[in-house]
């Protein structure tokens, strides 16, 4: 035996005997109403982000109402008990119906629950382990996400079985993996979980979009060509392929006559397996990056208006407005 190895030796023969000491943590179950009680703070923050709606929002109802695919559940309500309330009995058998919580979406336990153990980023406090039994994983706060937030389109398989394709359908780990930000260390949870925070801000809520674009634009006869610059740790839009960004043209300075909109976004059209990317003018990641399009204008515009539309537009007549898109910048000229 090399030296060294003795007092590790030691540590590890002590440790049991340490162990014994301490009761052990009960069980956590995987509801949320599991963890509210004690973290209410987090709770009350999850419940209004997307996260906490991702399979009850009007926006997620509708698109899942045209493609009611059992596919889409495994990110939008990946526990088994509000499957089984969305899609019936038949798709779990015997998962115990009596079970509480259904409908949950993105949940607690989902991120933060693995083989009975809770998961956290850092080192845990002494009370954390008194209340739970706990394993760290450091890359919670960026590769994790990356479960859902990094995947390909589908094949056309009508008559199955699914497979999935080559064409990614969002890219947004990828994206930010290549980026400076993450070489310097800004990982997802910085931005969108910054002090712990878990409303999730990001595209429906906050202001990360502050600074964070610049908008130029120069009117020529009846065109209008449309530059954004920014400094970006992914693309923006990024995630669903349906987001676009509107940068409205306005006649007036309450911008009630649009003169133009330009559109940056990504299109995609199907070949004979899948979904494939045929244009993209979303703003790239980068330090220093830029996007540019020309537009017909019916008048020289006075103002503009910066927009960000979440999804599909057949949806949008049918949604509230809170569901269709926000105004994220303006400005005039
Ligand atoms: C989408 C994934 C995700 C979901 C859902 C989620 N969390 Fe977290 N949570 C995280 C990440 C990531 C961190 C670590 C943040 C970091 O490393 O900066 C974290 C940190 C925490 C912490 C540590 C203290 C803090 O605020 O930083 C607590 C407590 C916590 N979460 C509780 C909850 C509870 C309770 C719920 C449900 C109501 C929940 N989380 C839902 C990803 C999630
Ligand atoms: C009986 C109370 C209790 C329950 C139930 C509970 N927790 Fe905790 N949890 C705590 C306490 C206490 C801490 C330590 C807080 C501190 O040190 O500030 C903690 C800490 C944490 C942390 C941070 C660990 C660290 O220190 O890095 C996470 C993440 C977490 N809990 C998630 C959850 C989730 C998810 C659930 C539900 C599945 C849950 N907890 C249920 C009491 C509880
Ligand atoms: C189990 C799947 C899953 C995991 C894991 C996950 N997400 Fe999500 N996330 C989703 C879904 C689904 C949505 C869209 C929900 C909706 O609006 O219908 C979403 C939406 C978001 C949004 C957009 C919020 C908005 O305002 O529109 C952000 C930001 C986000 N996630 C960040 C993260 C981060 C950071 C992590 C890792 C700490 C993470 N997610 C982990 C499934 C997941
Ligand atoms: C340096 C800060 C920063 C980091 C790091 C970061 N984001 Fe973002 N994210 C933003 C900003 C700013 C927006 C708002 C612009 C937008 O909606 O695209 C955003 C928007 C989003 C959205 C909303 C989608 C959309 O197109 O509107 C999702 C989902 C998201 N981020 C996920 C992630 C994930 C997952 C990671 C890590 C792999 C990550 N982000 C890393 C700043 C960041
Ligand atoms: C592998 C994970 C995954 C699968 C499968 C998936 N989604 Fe999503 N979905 C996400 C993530 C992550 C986001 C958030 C991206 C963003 O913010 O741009 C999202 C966003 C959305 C949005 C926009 C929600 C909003 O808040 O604006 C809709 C609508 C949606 N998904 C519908 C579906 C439907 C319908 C299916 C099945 C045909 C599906 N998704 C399959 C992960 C998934």
């Amino acid at each position: 035996m090399r030296w060294w190895l003795a007092p590790l030796l030691s540590a590890v023969a002590w440790s049991p005997i340490r162990g014994g000491l301490r009761p052990t943590p009960p069980p956590v179950g995987d509801s949320v109403d599991d963890c509210a009680a004690c973290h209410p703070a987090q709770t009350e923050q999850w419940r209004r982000s997307r996260h906490g709606t991702a399979s009850s929002n009007a926006m997620f109802r509708a698109s899942w109402g045209r493609d009611p695919d059992g596919w889409c559940l495994g990110c939008h309500e990946p526990l088994v008990r509000g499957q089984e309330a969305l899609i019936g009995a038949a798709a779990a058998p015997g998962h115990d119906r009596a079970a509480t919580g259904v409908g949950e979406g993105v949940s607690c336990a989902v991120c933060h629950l693995e083989d009975g153990l809770i998961l956290t980023s850092g080192e845990p406090t002494a009370r954390a382990r008194e209340a739970h039994a706990v394993r760290v994983v450091p890359d919670l706060g960026d590769a994790m996400c990356a479960r859902c937030h990094e995947f390909p389109f589908q094949n056309h398989t009508p008559k199955g079985p699914f497979t999935l394709g080559d064409e990614p359908a969002q890219a947004t780990f990828s994206e930010w993996k290549m980026s400076s930000a993450a070489a310097r260390g800004e990982r997802c949870a910085s931005c969108h979980l910054p002090d712990g925070d878990h409303d999730f801000v990001g595209a429906h809520r906050g202001d990360l979009w502050k600074g964070l674009l610049k908008v130029s634009v120069s009117a020529d006869g009846g065109d209008a060509t449309v530059t954004l610059r920014g400094a970006l740790p992914h693309a923006v839009p990024t995630g669903d392929p349906f987001r676009r960004l509107e940068l409205r043209l306005c006649g007036d300075s309450r911008c009630r006559d649009v003169v133009g909109v330009a559109e940056f976004r990504k299109v995609y059209a199907p070949d004979a397996t899948t979904w494939r990317l045929r244009s993209d003018t979303t703003l790239p990641a980068g330090d220093a990056s830029s996007t540019r399009r020309t537009v017909a204008i019916s008048a020289p515009p006075v103002a503009w208006e910066l927009w960000l539309m979440y999804g599909e537009r057949v949806l949008e007549p049918g949604l509230p407005a809170a569901e269709v898109g926000r105004r994220v910048d303006a400005g005039s000229f």
